[in-house]
């Protein structure tokens, strides 16, 4: 079965079953302010399953164009997309548990033609705030189904998409120990503070992994060994002349150059344009990263490969071919030209600036800064000629650079700043992701009391009337450790404190700015006055952990945390 009769057997299945079949829906979401792209099937029906919107059908199958971030840095081995097709058939009021599992069911098994053998399922395991999933087994069983597992909140619990949304429970088929089907029960609308409220319309959301299924079905190791990217991979092999499954790490940069040149296609056709911004820095990363991988294999010009990314979709979806080449070989040639002054500037600098083996890092930083020129592209090229960057005097360098854009620092927060060095600066971004993350937990009650930071840990004090929860303390984790994952770029800015506060920029220190303010934005997660210094990009972090929550004085709670 190739990606073809799978679409439409899913299509043909699901109207057999009296659903509404839909179109997907654009990558930039409608409506939805609080996500970046369409990550989910249920994106464009998070209104009917809310309840602020009538549905028009009760009974809907689509099959989704998505796009998840997190994966990013993931891209490269075996099973990882940036942008991938999800299957759905969606129940508003309709069906519950016992039809969603047995369409489920029977379309794997029969329809598909998974062996029992290679299935197993999952439901939840129940925890203070959502029951064990009992009917879940019990339908399942009654299927004769025996290998039934059971997890909490981090496995069988979906949503929601954005801040707040509906989100319940789930039950996950999995072939071969890959899950490839998973079935949202919505019961409960998540709020920004992170209660339960029961939904009064019950729902059916379900994500089925196309690639991934593909994948089982033609008992393929990976998705890039598939219909799917065959055309594509051929493409990149003819440009390069390498052969794919000869070299692992060659195999990487094919992969990584196939999805990305892939997914830029798509966010380009849906109307991404590249910025420093939001979906239009994802549609840059990719870009960039694509081209970045591209020289590494003597590929200069991505148009046969685009083509063949087209020629993959078509009659499936509209992808606007000559716009895709223009946006992609202009953020192409920008990026090259940048590269270039930059190769020249280093090449130039490459017998002056360096202590016996080792180059000078401030002259690595102001490459980067300067000309935009990468950190990992001045290692490339200096591992060709056996050189080594000094990596401290690099580090020292942006540490610096961060510092000199500090302006008005109060002295209660200079208290806060024990030193400048690599781990203080990433405690600093740390601490705003915390603070973020405490607001939207708790609630904006929430204000900073007090901030100590050493390369050890960060230290925070806010106004909050009672202990955090177990749950709370994990929710905050999670959120940061979110941010983390979706390297968002940390930018700086000189302004007025008027202009600051006007933009919704976080002040903790009213009255005791200068004139001028440092603001400090982590994409659309945070906004916040603040005397620096920060990372350049919040993926440099590693993983923020809460050791402690306790009281710090009456009304004032203090966490301190880690990164590891
Ligand atoms: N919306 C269900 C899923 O993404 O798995």
């Amino acid at each position: 079965m190739n990606a073809r009769e799978l679409r439409e057997k899913f299509i043909i299945f699901f109207e057999s079953k009296g659903h509404k079949i839909l179109p997907s829906s654009s990558l930039i979401p409608k409506d939805d302010p609080s996500v970046l792209l369409t990550t989910a099937g249920m994106q464009q029906f998070k209104n009917w399953f809310a309840g602020n919107e009538e549905p028009k059908y009760h009974r809907v199958a689509t099959v989704q164009k998505s796009f998840r971030t997190s994966d990013i840095e993931e891209v490269g081995d075996a099973t990882h997309n940036t942008f991938f097709e999800m299957l759905g058939n969606f129940s508003f009021g309709d069906y519950f548990k016992e039809d969603a599992i047995k369409f489920a069911y029977e379309f794997v098994t029969k329809e598909l033609g998974f062996k029992k053998e290679r299935i197993w399922v999952s439901i939840f395991e129940g925890d203070d705030e959502v029951p064990r999933d009992d009917e879940s087994e019990a339908i399942w069983r009654s299927l004769g189904v025996i290998d039934i597992r059971e997890f909490g909140r981090e496995d069988n619990f979906w949503g929601p998409t954005g801040l707040e949304g509906p989100c319940g429970p789930t039950s996950e088929i999995y072939a071969d120990d890959v899950e490839i089907w998973n079935l949202v029960f919505n019961q409960y609308y998540m709020t920004q503070d992170k209660s339960l409220i029961p939904l009064k319309l019950l729902g059916v959301d379900t994500g089925a992994g196309f690639e991934r299924t593909l994948a089982r079905i033609q008992n393929k190791e990976s998705i890039y060994d598939t219909d799917l990217f065959n055309p594509i991979i051929l493409a990149v092999e003819k440009l390069s002349g390498l052969k794919y499954k000869e070299d692992e790490e060659k195999d990487r940069i094919i992969r990584i150059i196939s999805d990305h040149t892939r997914s830029a296609t798509f966010l380009i056709s849906d109307g991404v344009r590249p910025s420093n911004v939001g979906r239009g820095y994802v549609l840059r990363r990719v870009i960039r990263r694509a081209v970045r991988y591209g020289r590494l294999i003597n590929i200069n010009d991505f148009s046969s490969i685009i083509r063949s990314v087209v020629g993959v979709y078509e009659g499936v979806y509209d992808l606007n071919i000559q716009m895709v080449y223009a946006v992609f070989n202009e953020e192409k040639d920008k990026f090259l030209k940048t590269l270039d002054n930059g190769l020249k500037v280093f090449s130039r600098e490459l017998h002056v600036q360096r202590d016996g083996n080792i180059f000078s890092g401030k002259v690595a930083f102001d490459l980067f800064q300067t000309y935009g020129f990468p950190k990992e592209m001045v290692e490339e090229e200096l591992e060709k000629v056996g050189i080594k960057l000094n990596e401290a005097e690099f580090e020292d360098a942006l540490v610096k650079h961060q510092e000199i854009s500090k302006a008005g620092m109060s002295d209660k927060f200079k208290g806060g700043l024990a030193g400048t060095g690599e781990m203080e600066t990433k405690y600093h971004t740390a601490t705003h992701l915390l603070h973020q993350a405490l607001r939207q937990v708790l609630g904006p009650e929430v204000k900073q009391a007090g901030s100590n930071i050493t390369a050890e840990r960060l230290r925070f004090d806010f106004t909050y009337p009672q202990k955090m929860t177990p749950e709370e303390v994990k929710t905050v984790e999670n959120l940061a450790n979110e941010k983390i994952k979706e390297n968002i770029p940390v930018l700086c800015a000189t302004t007025t404190v008027e202009w600051a506060k006007k933009t919704g920029a976080l002040g903790l220190f009213d009255s005791k700015y200068g004139d001028k303010v440092t603001v400090y934005t982590i994409g659309e997660f945070s906004k916040e006055i603040c005397g620096g210094p920060h990372v350049t990009n919040t993926g440099e972090l590693g993983t923020f952990k809460i050791k402690k929550e306790e009281s710090s004085s009456a009304g004032v709670r203090r966490i301190k945390a880690v990164l590891e």
